[in-house]
């Protein structure tokens, strides 16, 4: 499949936008300065599987979570802006994800993965 590039720039702060690449649903969330703060001081020993917020975004664009958008469970689409990690929720089986997408209550026994993607300008991703 050919890359899909992405503008940025009418996603407000907070809001999480699906596109689809590959077939494949992927979540573009600009993260607000509170949850980006929030993120960076949760402690790697309260994760699942623990990874630094700085390994969830791209150096220089820490606005922004590229994430692919289906549970590493069953593959069912977690809700975003609820459960309790200022993240998504699965409606299947109740794991729950946190704003840079770290799995952060099971049965989901891993994050939600990073697609391949890179900044064309601070606007612009290109994702593939
Ligand atoms: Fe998400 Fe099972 S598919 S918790």
């Amino acid at each position: 499949g050919a890359p899909l590039e992405v503008d940025l720039s009418p996603i407000q702060d907070g809001q999480i936008v699906n596109v689809f690449w590959r077939g494949k649903l992927i979540f573009v969330r600009k993260l607000t300065e509170k949850e980006i703060t929030d993120m960076k001081a949760v402690p790697l020993s309260e994760m699942i599987d623990p990874a630094t917020f700085d390994s969830r975004v791209k150096k220089g664009h820490d606005q922004w979570l590229v994430s692919y958008g289906n549970c590493t469970h069953l593959g069912c689409v977690p809700i975003g802006h609820s459960g309790n990690y200022e993240g998504w929720s699965c409606p299947c089986h109740g794991s729950q994800f946190d704003a840079v997408g770290r799995v952060r209550r099971g049965p989901a026994p891993t994050n939600l993965p990073i697609p391949p993607y890179a900044f064309e300008t601070d606007t612009k991703i290109k994702i593939g």
